[in-house]
């Protein structure tokens, strides 16, 4: 799917077909082409009084224009309650057009850039056309023999006599959406198909030379006594690694974010093995370090002035004849030793070493993502992120990224309470409170990995164990995973470089 300005109006922008949104009711829409062609406005007045089309939330609508406008078709889509709208209304209903027409002769839409109609920045409403558009028409389906028929391949944005200022909104939007949908593609594989290995090798083909990558391999994990990578992996018959991506290193004049990553691969739960019901979507557990990936690479396309080194921790949980067991200990690579009880609760025993490992960057910000816990779900369900910080104003600008992409975050607790429960009666640590009843497992795993973080270090830890998958094709996230993070933590860093898209 490309994506264009055109310098132009947006009835003579395409031939083919042109989209119109408005609030429910559809006043605004019904007057302006009432302006261009009479005849077209009574067709859309008559739709929506007679309740057919009323421009609800994600409702859309064909019309062929007769010869009345340059354009064959109008998709016209709703934005929904106008009291209830937000920059997200603006990406369903691109969802909804872009689903409805995917399998249509439609080859290209055009979109009046319309944010100040709307009450939002023009480069916003851009930014949210494309990535909708974008991330709607891609669908995973690299294993599909018969691949639907798909004709749409342009989104042209309407900008007539603004395209210099909107540029940089759409390029952001590119970046960012290209990025996420390459996410998905390697979460949706099979563990099989994506062994550590094959991670590090394709970081390696697809960073641009602006991005330095170091995979540490299994003999560099012993030397650094990273025991917890090393005994999650114990099981697996592929080799670990630790993979770093530095962007802008040589800049020290610039801030540095530390991003770290979980990537197992697979987590089968090791001998802690995991229920065989839903078992396949443990192919998502590496969705974190996925997340982290893309974001750097975006953040290195965008050329934002910013730091960055991403950390990503890299194994299957498997069962083999020497993986590790419950009852086990373990030293990290802090030196602080873990008492394993439960080998399921494998991501924060990587993500402690991957952390301590950041700690000799001296990152000014550090953030993790990671599918941590079936109880962050349970806690907050799929329409949030699980967000854990030690730092006001760190949270404040996560939660901020957070509701400009929709890829949204929800504040929960740090407190030490909490964190007395992880401690164990043999070792330092112990990696779950018990296997019995327990609750806040979202929060004791935080408080977990708190440990391997400097005290005075901005830190906050992203459990997406909700928002890495959707069940059903939901707007512009089809069935599958949802690539999520790329588009927040990219928008974070463009934030935190000043740069406005
Ligand atoms: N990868 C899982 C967490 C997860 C669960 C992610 C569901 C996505 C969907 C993690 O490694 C895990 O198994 N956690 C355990 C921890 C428990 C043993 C304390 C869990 O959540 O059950
Ligand atoms: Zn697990
Ligand atoms: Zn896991």
């Amino acid at each position: 799917m490309k994506a264009v300005l055109a310098d132009s109006e947006v009835w003579s922008s395409t031939k083919d077909t042109v989209v119109l949104m408005d609030y429910e009711g559809g006043e605004r829409a019904i007057t302006w082409l009432s302006k261009v062609s009479k005849e077209l406005g009574d067709m859309l007045a008559q739709s929506v009084c007679s309740n057919d089309f009323r421009f609800k939330e994600a409702q859309v609508m064909v019309s062929y224009t007769h010869g009345h406008l340059p354009s064959k078709r109008i998709v016209f889509a709703g934005l929904g309650k106008k009291e209830l709208f937000n920059i997200n209304k603006v990406r369903i209903a691109i969802a909804s057009a872009v689903n409805h027409v995917r399998q249509m002769g439609v080859k290209e839409l055009a979109v009046r850039v319309a944010g100040h109609d709307l009450g939002v920045e023009d480069g916003a409403f851009a930014t949210a056309v494309v990535e909708s558009a974008i991330l709607t028409h891609h669908k995973y389906d690299i294993h599909k023999t018969e691949k639907d028929q798909v004709f749409l391949e342009r989104i042209v944005l309407a900008a007539q006599g603004k395209v210099k200022e909107i540029e940089p909104s759409v390029r952001y939007a590119i970046v960012v959406a290209s990025k996420t949908v390459m996410a998905r593609d390697l979460e949706n594989m099979g563990s099989t198909e994506k062994p550590p290995k094959m991670i590090v090798d394709y970081v390696k083909k697809f960073s641009s030379g602006r991005i330095k990558v170091t995979a540490l391999m299994k003999k560099d994990l012993k030397r650094m006594g990273a025991g917890g990578i090393l005994a999650v992996n114990r099981g697996s018959s592929h080799e670990p690694y630790l993979l770093v991506m530095e962007y802008n290193s040589s800049k020290k004049n610039l801030p540095l974010v530390a991003l770290v990553g979980k990537g197992i691969i697979f987590d089968s739960g090791g001998h802690s093995i995991k229920d065989a019901c839903n078992m396949e979507l443990m192919k998502c557990d590496l969705c974190g370090a996925v997340g982290v990936i893309h974001a750097t690479m975006a953040a290195a396309e965008l050329d934002l002035p910013v730091r960055i080194v991403a950390i990503s921790a890299l194994t299957e949980n498997a069962i083999g004849p020497d993986a590790y067991k419950p009852g086990d200990f373990i030293k990290t690579m802090s030196g602080k030793t873990v008492e394993i009880l439960n080998t399921d609760a494998e991501g924060r025993l990587i993500l402690a070493d991957a952390l301590h490992y950041a700690k000799g960057f001296k990152p000014e910000y550090l953030i993790d993502m990671a599918t941590l816990t079936g109880a962050c779900f349970i806690a907050l369900g799929s329409e949030c992120a699980g967000l854990f910080q030690t730092d006001d104003d760190l949270r404040r600008m996560l939660m901020k990224s957070g509701e400009e992409t929709w890829e949204r975050l929800w504040p929960m607790p740090m407190w030490d309470e909490y964190g007395e429960l992880m401690k164990s009666d043999f070792a330092d640590l112990k990696n779950v409170v018990a296997n019995g009843r327990t609750g806040g497992g979202a929060i004791t795993a935080a408080k977990f990995l708190q440990n391997f973080v400097d005290k005075n270090q901005k830190w906050a830890h992203i459990d997406i164990a909700g928002v890495d998958w959707v069940e059903a094709e939901k707007d512009y996230r089809p069935k599958g995973a949802t690539g999520y993070g790329v588009r927040l933590l990219t928008r974070f860093l463009a934030d935190l470089s000043k740069q406005h898209y």
